[in-house]
This record gives C-alpha cells, structure tokens and sequence, in this order.
C-alpha cells in the first residue's frame, strides 16, 4: 500500500522533470530557428489562454490571425504548434507538400484514445495502407452509391416515425438523430441495426458524447499531459479511459461475433472484409491487418462518422426553426420537385438546387470543425521563411477560409445563395473545404453528403420546424459548445406535421 502511495507521488514529479529536460532542450534547438510570429508565452506553460480568450474559439482564432497573419505561433506547454490560415496557406502546406506535412503527433485523442493506432492516429505506410484498405472497402459496401441510399432511407423513415411520436411538443432533437446518423455507419461496418431504446448502444452513444466533449482544446490535459497523473480525475482522463473501455467492448463483441460467422465467401460489410484481409494477412511478419486495429479503426469511423454529421444536421434544424423564409424556400422546391408521396433521393439532388446550397451553406457558417486535426512534420522543414522544427503540432485553421471575407463578401451573413450562379446552377468554389483538403481530408466525405442530402429533405418535406410555443429564436444569440466539434448548446424544438394539398 504504502509503495503504491509512493509511486504516485514519484510519478507526477520523475514525469515533471523528464517534461522540463524535454522542454529545455527543444528551447534550445527552437531558440536557433526562425520561427513564425506569435503571442508572447511562459516558457513551460505556453500560453494556452489565447484560444480560451473567448468561449467561442473561432473569435480567439480570427482575433490571432488578424493580429499575425496566416502563419503564427502558439505554445501548448512547451510544445511548439504553429497554426496555418487562410485557403492560400493551407493549400501550399497541405495539398502541395502535402506529403510533408501528413503525419500525426502525440495528442491526448491519438495516445490516450486511439493508442496511437486507427486511422486518425497513424501516420507513413501504415496509415497509407489503411486509408487505401478502409476507402476501396467501404466504396464497395456504398460509399457514393445508391446501394447504401436503402439503408440510409431505412434510418430515415424511423427517425421520421420518432420525430411523430414527439406530439408537436417541444423536444431535444440531438439525441434522435444521433441515433440514427450512428445506425448507418453501424449497418456499413457491422451490417447491424441498433433500436433508438436499446440501453447498451444508448450507453455507447451518451460515453462517446462525454468522451469528444472533455477531449477538445479547451482541456488542460492537452496542453500539460503530464496532469492526467494528478490524483483525481479533474481532467476527466480516467472518465474518458473508462468511456473509450466500454465502447471498445462493445465494437469488440460485435467484432467476435463477426468471427465466429466468418465465412470468406459471403463478404457482406467492413468487418467481413477486414477479417478477410486478416486472415490473408496471417503469415505475413508485422502485418498491419491485426484484431486490434480492427478496433480501433471501427472506433475511429464512429468518433469522426457520428458525431460530426449529427452535429451538422442538428444545426441545420436549428437554423431552418429560426430563419423560416429559408426553410419556406427549401420546403417550396422540395413539394415541387419531389412532392410529398415518396421520400427525397440522391437522384434529386442535381435538381434541388437551394437546398443543396442551404447545406453547403450550414456547412461553411457553422464550421463543425473550427480546426481540423492536428498534423505534423517528421523532418525539420521550412514554410514560407520560416523554420518548422520536427515534431511541431500543425493546426489547420479551416474556420479562417469558410470565413474570410476576401472570398464570401460576407462571411458572417447566412446567406445559401452565396452557393448559386446567375443561371441558377450549384456554385463549387475550391474554397469550400469543410471537410479539410488534401491528401487527409475527410475519409467519410462521400458518406456524411450523401446521409446531409438524404435526411434534411426528408425531415422538412415531413416537417415544418418551429421553436417552442412562445419564444424566438435569434441565431446569432445561440451559442456553440467547443469540444471536438461545434455544436450548438441543446436546445428544443417543435416539429409540425405538414398538412397535405388538397386542391
Ligand atoms: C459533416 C460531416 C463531417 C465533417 C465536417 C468531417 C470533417 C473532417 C475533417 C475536417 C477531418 C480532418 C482532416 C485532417 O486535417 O486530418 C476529417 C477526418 C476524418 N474523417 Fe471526417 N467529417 C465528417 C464526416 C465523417 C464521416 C461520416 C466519417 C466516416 C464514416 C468520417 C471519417 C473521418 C476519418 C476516419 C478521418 C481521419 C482521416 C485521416 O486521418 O486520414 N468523417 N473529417
């Protein structure tokens, strides 16, 4: 007992010290280099206020960008992490040496989480083979296709039935559509239906809720790994150890079932055909096709799949409640283009062209990701004129290009037209980059569009949303939660019924 007491005690302290020789040292080899500029700091303590300057992290973001440019520095404790802003930035450092700029660094999400494997946390062959492995393999089971447009309208019609037995009163919509968002990647990847009530999946849900928001920026663990031995859970370390146990026992349970049905000719979802993959893999030394990372890629696809489309359909039902003129305009083209007898499809899109621009737009003005994910550099480099010493944390700031008023005009206004041309045909500007750019974007792209295209029609062509009886709502008084994703704060909705035209 007493030995154990001791050793957390030592632990705390031999970890300070080895964390101060580090620090030392990387001053000294960054006190030779050229770095950008950036906002004073405490050496060792960084200066982790400048992004908690204001609770809505993409002010602090636009705040430090105007003051120094598209490419500047910050220090997360004593790490060095160098943000890079503004579309021609980004582009330079991320699509045109893109392969220079690609790796991973330690973070509390790669380390803690993903124990430095799945796809977010991997980097070099590794990373390569798999991206390869998990696009081509969920190509197949639909991605993009219209195959997968069955499964997605099967997640619809329920969620339609739910909203239904809401009663036009007031109700938290999150939760509803979160369970549904998360059914479609369970049928790609398990070939599994989970019900809205079902206690165990409800459990994974509301633990990998928990989980994205104590591991944002805004914890102190990110900056200071070495708290998370403090005694206590402070910084939720242990909670999200518990949570991250939990969901992987249940991915793992569903993986065991898988093996225990595997049969090599009947491939019918992304585990089938990671086992198959395994098993040809077996007798090659060091494969990469292992139960583990199996895992933790399925962990991977949930944490980046569920929540950031949840969240953007969440928020484009918040806007359609507050801005009814939009949502009028939308229902208009969805009743004369689609009607109401039959569901909105993929086919439709090409001609819903408001619509898909209302999208585009929730997309760009509520910036799901403010900050993509950290990237890294392996070898010392340079960027522009500056020294980028190996190791240092790259953060794409994305909200800097889905707001910069040198290319929308008007940034802060919601305005979806800014997606359509005079002739009335969907604007692509390459500016547009929600889903990052470059050789990590997002591997779920293809699917998060095509479950936006697929659900929001669908929920106003059955619904006309509206807030609860006796308030407004002004969006630009409603706030966003900043963990991994910005969200809104919870909120209630109404959903009414939409009467049918008899004429
Ligand atoms: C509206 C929904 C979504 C948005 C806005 C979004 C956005 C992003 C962004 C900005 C990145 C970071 C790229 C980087 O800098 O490394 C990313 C990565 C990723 N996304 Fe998405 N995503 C969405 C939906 C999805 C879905 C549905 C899936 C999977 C089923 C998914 C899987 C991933 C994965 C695995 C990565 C890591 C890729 C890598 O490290 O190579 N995402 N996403």
């Amino acid at each position: 007992m007493e030995s154990i007491e001791h050793d957390l005690y030592l632990n705390p302290i031999c970890i300070g010290l080895l964390l101060l020789a580090i620090s030392l040292w990387m001053y000294k080899r960054q006190g030779r280099a050229k770095l950008p500029p950036g906002p004073w700091h405490i050496p060792f303590v960084g200066n982790p206020w400048e992004l908690a300057s204001d609770p809505d992290l993409r002010k602090s973001l636009r705040r430090l960008h105007m003051q120094y440019g598209d490419i500047y520095r910050l220090y997360m404790g004593p790490k060095l992490a160098v943000v890079i802003s503004g579309y021609e930035a980004i582009k330079e450092v991320f699509v045109k040496r893109g392969g220079e700029f690609s790796d991973r660094p330690d973070s509390l999400i790669s380390t803690l989480i993903f124990e430095n494997q799945g796809l977010h946390s991997t980097a070099g062959e590794i990373w390569k083979e798999h991206r390869k492995f998990i696009l081509t393999t969920l190509r197949n089971f639909g991605f993009g296709k219209t195959s997968l447009e069955g499964k997605i309208h099967t997640e619809v019609t329920i969620l339609l039935s739910k909203i239904a037995k809401q009663n036009e009163k007031p109700f938290q919509f999150l939760h509803l559509v979160q369970t549904s968002v998360s059914n479609v990647i369970n049928a790609m990847i398990f070939g599994e239906h989970f019900k809205h009530d079902d206690p165990k999946f409800k459990k994974v849900m509301t633990l990998l809720d928990e989980t994205l928001e104590n591991t944002g920026p805004h914890n102190l663990v990110v900056f200071f790994p070495f708290l998370r031995y403090l005694p206590g859970d402070m910084f939720h370390v242990k909670m999200t150890l518990r949570n991250v146990k939990y969901v992987e026992g249940f991915i793992g349970d569903l993986i065991d079932k898988h093996m225990e049905n595997f049969d090599e000719n009947k491939i019918e979802d992304f585990t089938d055909a990671f086992l198959l993959k395994m098993k040809s893999a077996r007798n090659q030394k060091d494969s990469i096709f292992t139960k583990k990372q199996l895992r933790k890629i399925v962990l991977s696809l949930f944490v980046a799949g569920a929540e950031t489309t949840t969240t953007t359909i969440t928020w484009a039902i918040l806007y359609l409640a507050a801005k009814q003129d939009i949502q009028g305009r939308v229902f208009r083209e969805i009743n004369e283009i689609v009607g109401t007898d039959r569901l909105p499809s993929l086919q439709d899109k090409l001609k819903l062209v408001y619509t898909e621009a209302f999208i585009m737009e929730i997309l760009r003005a509520c910036t799901i990701l403010p900050v993509s994910l950290a990237h890294t550099c392996s070898v010392d480099l340079k960027i522009q004129d500056f020294d980028i010493p190996k190791g240092t944390t790259l953060l794409p700031d994305i909200d800097s290009v889905l707001f910069d008023p040198k290319i929308w005009g008007d940034p802060e206004e919601f305005r979806p037209e800014r997606f359509i041309d005079q002739k009335g045909n969907l604007l692509k500007p390459e500016e547009f980059i929600p889903f990052f750019t470059g050789r990590r974007n997002c591997v779920g792209e293809s699917l998060a569009r095509m479950e936006l295209d697929l659900f929001i029609p669908a929920l106003v062509q059955r619904y006309e949303f509206l807030p609860p009886e006796g308030t407004t709502l002004d969006i630009k008084e409603i706030d966003g939660v900043f963990g991994i994703t910005h969200k809104p704060k919870p909120f209630e909705i109404r959903a009414i019924v939409r009467k049918k035209e008899t004429n």
